[in-house]
Parts: structure tokens; sequence; C-alpha cells
């Protein structure tokens, strides 16, 4: 939520800056803004003319730089509105009176009211409606009485409360970009002779793929050729960089119209990235190394726990299924926004897991938090190496996927879902549930799963055709059931998000206790029944719907002419097991959404009041 970049080095840094909120504007976007002092000392008046913003995408904000506008060390911000609507006004950077301090901030600062209140006793003049600018102005304040700029930042630190990843340029020394983190993600770049910070290493990525993550209670000192960090206390901290995987290619769109596509078409080799070093085609066994320090305690575990938001919650959902019936476990799964205030008991011997393609999701991490201080073991999916979910789990399953750019999440889901099967054989086998013959089954058609991802991939064009003949209807109905019921879901919500379009998952066996009541002409159902051992309910619930002039578009088995001749239209999917339906049935429905959400002219990469990495309550 709100994307932060900085750089300091040699460089123009407005390109750079600009190329940077490129890069991280799937975090936010209702304004953006830059500021790049001149390299020597500059008057207040001159300093405001250093910062340019605009209301809208970065392009807004790119067409408004004149070409003399230079400078070697800058910070810009792309914004997620939650304090004061999207005005250029509102919009970061934000300084204090006298031009001196200058910050781009992500998170929220809990106190800024009463900080406000103080300030503005002791003189200060706000100019924005948001809880950033009061960090200008305190530290401001506090340079009155302290002269060191490090100190004053310090004690300013110390002072708010509620989350921060800020950047901060003291125009009275441009050689150094402050950075700071407290909740809200922030990781370094360590180039050569140059050193850059954004929210996300994606945007870093085609600079440096050496990084340093900055933990809580942490701040540090960029300059051109050399990095500082320290504690709140201010004593200096040592950490080497660590090199990430990402490669720029990754980060770009490679020729499709929109990452999402991109993404979604990528969903075979999703598949095999994910499950690369973990499934061995001569023995037909799934490896997870990564589970090698808590395997003694999963052996043991009596319950599992799963918190995630989103999309990720729904893989979740298919998690819990997984488990439930092939580990024979326990399994809870639930919102991890309520989960973490409605006074959980997590009992001995529960495993908690967290699922998380940015690994910063600011519920499910304070979910995590919660169980930990009970005493549960975490073990988590996430794709971001390095994020804080990563870092404060007892073990992580990366996903191994590169970086997921569109703001609704598919290939993610597709790689969790991915996972959660891998586990399940895993744990199963450790709690000696399963047999040999059993996890080599689920194997084998697991390695059979890209080929047949691609030929739905391949059929495109077809579904393209029935979402343009679905693209005129307001309300849909999702649903399944079994493996499928998460995915009504999941196939609902990539509906809303990027058509906005009213969507609704349900479980098919619930209709007829209300949503059956909305079904007419002009309220089509979505109906998942693949062959599976539900199939018989799911059809009658199909008759159900059609004896009430509904429309439906079934998903189906290849071959399935009970299903094709009762729906209005259908689209196959190739035969695979019941448990590994989920994979299999949500490429069609992402497809379906992109379809109709491309068909509307929205822009799916970035979906109005939307952002990627929620890093707020
Ligand atoms: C946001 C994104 C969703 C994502 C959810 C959870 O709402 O728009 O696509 O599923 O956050 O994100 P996470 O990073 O925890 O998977």
């Amino acid at each position: 939520m709100c994307g932060i970049f900085g750089y300091v080095g040699s460089k123009e840094a407005p390109k750079i800056l600009i190329e940077g909120l490129k890069a991280l504007e799937y975090r936010g976007y209702d304004s953006a803004g830059i500021y790049v002092p001149l390299n020597n000392q500059q008057q207040s008046t001159q300093q405001q003319n250093r910062c340019i913003k605009a209301v809208g995408q970065v392009k807004n904000l790119e067409a408004k730089i004149p070409a003399d506008f230079k400078g070697n060390i800058g910070l810009a911000h792309t914004r997620w509105a939650t304090h004061g609507v999207p005005s250029e006004v509102n919009s970061h950077p934000h300084s204090d009176c006298s031009g001196r301090v200058w910050l781009a901030h992500n998170g929220i600062v809990e106190n800024y009211s009463e900080l406000k209140q103080e300030l503005i006793a002791k003189g200060h003049t706000f100019k924005s409606a948001t809880d950033t600018e009061v960090v200008a102005h305190l530290i401001e304040e506090n340079l009155k009485t302290i002269a060191d700029f490090s100190s004053a930042l310090k004690a300013t630190l110390n002072t708010i409360t509620g989350t921060y990843g800020l950047v901060i340029i003291d125009a009275n020394d441009p050689t150094k970009l402050y950075i700071a983190r407290k909740g809200s993600p922030i990781v370094l770049g360590i180039g050569e002779g140059e050193n850059f910070v954004a929210s996300d290493p994606s945007a870093i990525v085609p600079h440096t793929k050496k990084v340093i993550y900055l933990n809580d209670g942490e701040w540090a000192i960029l300059q051109a050729g050399s990095y500082q960090l320290f504690d709140l206390a201010g004593g200096e901290l040592k950490r080497e960089p660590q090199i990430i995987e990402w490669s720029v290619e990754e980060t770009k769109k490679g020729g499709f119209d929109h990452f999402m596509l991109k993404e979604i078409m990528e969903g075979g080799k999703v598949i095999k990235n994910t499950l690369a070093g973990r499934l061995d085609e001569n023995t037909l066994s799934i490896k997870l190394p990564e589970l090698l320090g808590v395997e003694e305690k999963l052996k043991n575990i009596k319950r599992i726990i799963i918190t995630s938001c989103g999309t990720a919650l729904y893989a979740g959902w298919v998690g819990e299924y997984l488990l439930e019936e092939y580990a024979k476990i326990p399994v809870e799964c639930e919102y991890a926004s309520e989960f973490r205030y409605r006074s959980p008991i997590v009992e001995p011997g529960t495993l908690v897991m967290s699922i998380t393609q940015s690994g910063e999701t600011a519920d499910t991490l304070a979910a995590l938090r919660e169980a930990k201080r009970q005493g549960a073991v975490i073990v988590s999916i996430v794709n971001t190496v390095g994020s804080t979910i990563a870092r404060e789990s007892d073990a992580v399953i990366y996903n191994q996927i590169g970086p997921e750019i569109g703001v609704a999440s598919t290939k993610a889901f597709m790689s969790q879902v991915a996972l959660l099967t891998a586990f399940t054989v895993r744990l199963a086998e450790l709690r000696g549930v399963t047999t040999t013959e059993a996890d080599k089954k689920v194997v084998q058609e697991i390695l059979d799963l890209p080929a047949k991802i691609e030929s739905i991939l391949d059929s495109r064009e077809a579904i393209k055709d029935v979402a343009t003949k679905y693209a005129k209807y307001n309300d849909f109905l999702f649903m399944g059931r079994k493996y499928t019921f998460p995915i009504a879901f999941e196939g609902a919500l990539k509906l809303k998000e990027i058509s906005y379009v009213h969507a609704e998952g349900y479980g098919a066996g619930e209709m007829k206790h209300g949503p059956i009541a909305m079904i007419d002409e002009n309220f089509p159902t979505v109906a998942l029944c693949p062959a599976d051992s539900v199939y018989e309910k799911m059809i009658s619930n199909v008759q159900e719907i059609k004896a009430r002039s509904g429309r439906v578009l079934a998903i189906a088995t290849v071959g399935d002419q009970t299903v094709s001749k009762m729906a209005d239209e259908t689209i196959f999917v190739p035969e695979v097991m019941e448990m590994l339906l989920p994979i299999i049935c949500v490429v069609p429905l992402q497809l379906f959404a992109y379809y109709i959400g491309t068909g509307k002219g929205y822009d799916v990469d970035k979906p109005r009041n939307l952002a990627k990495s929620v890093t707020v309550e």
C-alpha cells in the first residue's frame, strides 16, 4: 500500500525515480509525487519548486516533469489514500514549514491528530489532511533543540506511533537518504556508487540484486557509496546484503497487454517452477527441505489453522479440504483480519500457516504474531523472499514464481494451491496416514498438470467469446461444492476486482437457503461441475437454476454432454483427480474475469480502489 522509491548516486535521479514508481504503481495509484533537491543547499522557496506532484497515475506525474529538472538524489511516492482525498496537496512527498525536511511515507501515524494539535499550537502550518505531514513538522520541531539531523529523526521515531516506512531528505545536506521502518516494508538496494530504497524489491531488481531488508525498529542512512543501519537506541547494526533471484524480465509485461494476462498465461510454468526441486520425477515423491527444522513438531501437531487474506485465503480454503481429507488432521481456515481480533485460542500442538504473496499483508502478519505469542509453530507459504512474514515464520515454503505484478492475484493462487497440495502429501507421509502408492498417484497427476493448464490457456479465444456474451450482466453467482467451493469464491472475487461487477461465491448446497431467490434471466450463474464425487449434487443444483429461468455458464470436464446440454454455455477443462480440481478450474475463471474487465475498457492491472500489498488494517 503506497509505493516509495528513493535514489542516491551519480545518475539523473528523476528518470530513475519515475521508473521506480512505475514498478511500484500496483501498490497504489491515486496520486504521485517526486522530490529532487539540487546538489547544493537551496533556499526554502527554491525547495518547493523541486517537488512535483500529480493526481492519478505515475504517467501524469511524468508528463509534468520539465527537461531541466535534474539532480542525483531524490525520493518519490505513489499513493493509496488513507487520510485525505487523492489530491496534489495530499500526495507525497510532504515537507515541514521551512522546506528543509522532505519525506515520503507508507503506513499510518496513529497519534498524528494529537501531534498535529501540539505542533499547530507551537506555530506550525499544515498544508495537507494527511497523517504523514506531521512527521516532517515533528522533525523540524526537534531540530530546534537537537542540532544533528539523525538525532532529531531518532527522537521523532520514538514519538510517533503506528506504522511507517519512511524515506527522508534533509535539504541542508542533500547527499543522504534517511530511511526508517516500523510495520511497513522497506528494502535497500545496494549498487556500485549508487544506492536505492523501495517498498518492494521488484522496483530495485532492474538496478541491483543486492538487497537489505530493514526490520521493524531499524533505520538507515544511504549515501552514494555507503549504507549504515541503526536501531532506535542509535546503536549501529552490521548486515550484509542478500542476493535476490528475480530477473528483470519477470518485472516486465513481455509482449502481453497486461501483467494479469501474462501471469495467467504463465500458469503451466508456475506449477513447474513452484515444484522445482520439490518433486522427484523418478521416485514420484515430494521433498520439502525447508520443513526439516520443524519436521519433528509437524509429526505431532494436532490441529492446523490457516490465516490469510483475499485470494490467498481462498487458497487456504482449498488447503483445508486437502489437509483434512488426505493428511487426516483438523484444519480451520479463517480471515486473518478476524482471527486477530476474536480472542483466538491456539492450543499446544497447533500449526499456524500464513499464506501470502507479498509477505507483508498487515492482517496476515498480525494473525501470525498472535499465533506465535500463543506458542504455535508457524509455517508460511510466501512469494517474496525476505519479506516480514517470511522472516517471522519458523519455516517458509517459497513459491519460486518471481514477482506477481497484477493487483488481482492469479499465478500466486495457482502456486499457493500447488504448494498446499505438496505440503499435504508430505504431512500425510510424516503422520503415517498415507501409502506410497497413493502419494505416487498424486505426484504423477501433479506432473501432468502443466500440460493440462496449457490446454485451457490455448482455448482462451473461446473463453473470450463466452465472456463477451456475459459482459452485459451486472450480477453473477458462482457456485461450487467440495474442492470447487473455494474456487466459486475466487472466481467471484476475480470478477469483482477487475470488472466492478457484483459477483457472489456460494456453496451450491446453500443456494436453496437464500441466493436462489435472486435468480432470474438477468442473474447468471457460473456453475463449477467437473467430474468429481459431488457431481450428481451439482447437476441437481444446476437443474434448480434452469427451472427458475437462470442462465448457466458451466465449467465441466471435457466430453461431459450431460452438463453441456443443460447449461447455456460450457467451458471444458481436462480431467484431473479431485484434489487437483481447484488448480484446473480456476484458470477459465481467471480468463473469464480478465476478458470481461478488459472488454469494459478497465485497467485490470490497477483496479480502482485496490492495492496489491495491503499494509494497513
Ligand atoms: C490484496 C490483493 C489481493 C491479495 C490480498 C492478499 O487484496 O489485491 O490480490 O490476494 O491482498 O495479499 P497477500 O500478499 O497477503 O497474498
